[in-house]
């Protein structure tokens, strides 16, 4: 959801540095965007509709300023619109507010406060109202904190004041991360807003407020005290987010697969089998996340079952609390998030702490929400995904957790072996053939409104994930259906040159999924098979290298590369979707 960044230091230039690391949280929100910033004592504030990309900075150029922060939006609560974009004032201007979540009991506020002294639809007004409200009769650290105790819901927010020469923030729910140099101090809801100024930081959990003076102080907001935090390195490198000769993160991290199915296994061998122990003694093991993710666990059921012979549970992470009647304090819950921040992931970990069950979390972002708050943690390494259509951290994640299911089969080595071979074929696949390739493919379909994609076994839940990459860049109407389902409905969907992409492995379902491409085919379907071997019904044959048990991993990449191409020649912005968010930290 939206994107924080504020700055204060020593540079004079608080504006430009708040402006330009905003845009590296552009993929969290990117309806409208805003800055405020001090100078002469005075707050000033600058908002627009539309994406900061495209703003120039020119208005920030003469702006004498060490202090300054600015939010890239999300809509939750009030239109687009430039009034309803952060920052927000206190009806006396008196203090400024940017904030991440949902205050969920702003009515509430409005009401007692007095609706006349609100002039925005948004939730977050009364952030500011409050803490300017308290901040009449005590300092602006004793009102943000009593502010703090009212709010309901969700939030990361951060204040700036008339009178104060300070940023006071805080967080219940969304990320709040503070990056730290000598006499600087930079607040942001992800890393790469700063990651150009220090790698330093210091997290900040639930119910804790930074008050950023001549130093900064960590409060937590249930006791009132102060606390002291640990500062953590982060091994993420500049360059790492950006987007260097590519034209799109999305293409970026596609071709970043290259790489990062090696840096995904790469694990600690002790850790490895610590899990996989715990995995054995469990009494009910459940695989949860969203969208993407979820799909990776879906397919990992698969993993388990095959590889390892043992049961587990699959249920997308805003199903899960359902689950709360089977789970027991020996139940073991794997959530899987590139984020960390998911607000589904966070709750349905509750619900499972709450039955004394525990948490393994699978994560691309060290030191996130989830992370931090889960039994056990493992990071996929795969390196900031910036683009909202995830790609190398799907992969990720599925050799990870392939990876610990040949653990629980207590054959780790073999697991290790095919994985490696597995990254040695990406990286061969992802040849400049290859991509051309791909982007032919593209234009022969680029002009249809419908795609099907099939898939059995772990290629099934690669099919709904085929789905998800076409529909969130491209906008084509994409559905993913078990093979073997076709005939039970689907079907009538295909009409002659109706694009359909059939997954297949070379495994001992190939005879099956063969069959029912040839369904499609007999009724005039348009194929395009993602396969290791040439078949006749074939009108497209995306040749991948054939890897075993690993196919998903494999297979889903030509997807991601054709869904790609398919924005890019429908005129669409693959990195920015319309109406999505990279990180949904809102329920
Ligand atoms: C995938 O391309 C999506 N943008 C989305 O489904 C995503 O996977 C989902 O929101 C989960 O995010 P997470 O991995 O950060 O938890």
């Amino acid at each position: 959801m939206c994107g924080i960044f504020a700055y204060k230091g020593y540079q004079t230039n608080a504006t430009e540095l708040v402006f330009e690391g905003l845009k590296n949280l552009e993929y969290r929100g990117y309806d409208s965007w805003g800055i405020a910033w001090k100078k002469n004592q005075q707050i000033q504030v600058y908002k627009q509709v539309g994406k900061i990309s495209e703003a120039s900075s020119e208005p920030f150029a003469e702006q004498e300023s060490t202090l300054a922060m600015s939010h890239s939006r999300w809509a939750t609560h009030g239109a687009v619109t430039q009034n309803n974009a952060h920052p927000h004032f206190s009806s006396d201007q008196s203090i400024a507010v940017i904030h991440n979540g949902i205050i969920e009991n702003y009515q509430e506020i409005r009401d007692r406060l007095g609706r006349s002294r609100f002039s925005t639809e948004t939730d977050t007004e009364v952030i500011a109202e409050l803490i300017a409200e308290y901040r009449k009769t005590m300092d602006f650290e004793s009102a943000a904190k009593k502010a703090c105790h009212e709010f309901e819901g969700r939030y990361a927010f951060i204040a700036m004041s008339q009178e104060d020469d300070m940023l006071i923030a805080a967080r219940r729910g969304s990320p709040l991360i503070l990056g730290v140099a000598a006499g600087e101090w930079f607040l942001a809801s992800d890393i790469p807003a700063f990651l150009k100024h220090t790698r330093e930081v210091n997290y900040l959990d639930d119910d804790q407020m930074v008050v950023i003076g001549e130093e900064a102080r960590f409060i937590d907001l249930l006791s009132d005290m102060e606390i002291q935090k640990r500062t953590v390195t982060i091994d993420w490198t500049e360059e790492e987010a950006q987007k260097g000769d590519y034209d799109h993160f999305m293409l970026k991290e596609i071709m970043d697969q290259k790489e990062t199915i090696m840096r995904a296994i790469n694990q600690n061998e002790e850790e490895i089998l610590k899990i996989a122990e715990y995995i054995k003694k469990a009494r009910g093991v459940f695989l949860s996340g969203c969208g993407t993710a979820g799909k990776v666990c879906m397919a990992s059921e698969y993993f388990f079952s095959i590889v390892a012979n043992r049961h587990v549970n699959f249920a997308p992470a805003s199903e899960f609390p359902i689950y709360h009647h089977f789970l027991i304090p020996e139940s073991l819950l794997i959530v899987v998030s590139q984020s960390g921040e998911t607000a589904d992931v966070l709750e349905a970990m509750k619900v499972a702490k709450e039955k004394g069950a525990k948490v393994l979390s699978i994560v691309n972002v060290q030191g996130s929400s989830i992370a931090r708050t889960s039994d056990f943690s493992l990071q996929i390494n795969a390196g900031p995904e910036k683009a909202v259509a995830s790609t190398k951290a799907a992969t990720s994640q599925l050799s990870l957790l392939l990876l610990i299911a040949y653990a629980v089969a207590g054959r780790l080595e073999e697991g290790k072996k095919l994985l490696i071979e597995t990254a040695s074929m990406i990286n061969d696949m992802l040849n400049p053939r290859f991509l051309k390739y791909i982007k032919e493919v593209a234009d022969a379909i680029n002009h249809s409104e419908h795609t099907y994609i099939i898939g059995k076994a772990a290629n099934y839940p690669m099919a709904l994930e085929s789905a998800i990459k076409i529909q969130e860049v491209s906008y084509i109407h994409a559905e993913g259906f078990a093979a073997g389902e076709l005939k039970h409905g689907p079907i009538a969907l295909i009409t002659p040159g109706t694009p359909c992409i059939a997954l297949i492995a070379e495994d001992e379902v190939r005879q099956d999924i063969l069959n029912s491409t040839m369904e499609l085919k007999s009724r005039g379907a348009y194929i395009i098979g993602v396969s290791p071997n040439m078949h006749e019904c074939f009108d497209h044959w995306i040749r991948v290298p054939d890897a075993g048990i690993a196919s998903p991993i494999v297979n889903v990449i030509p997807i991601q590369l054709l869904a790609y191409h398919l924005s890019v020649l429908r005129g669409c912005n693959p990195d920015m979707p319309r109406n999505l968010a990279k990180s949904v930290t809102v329920k």
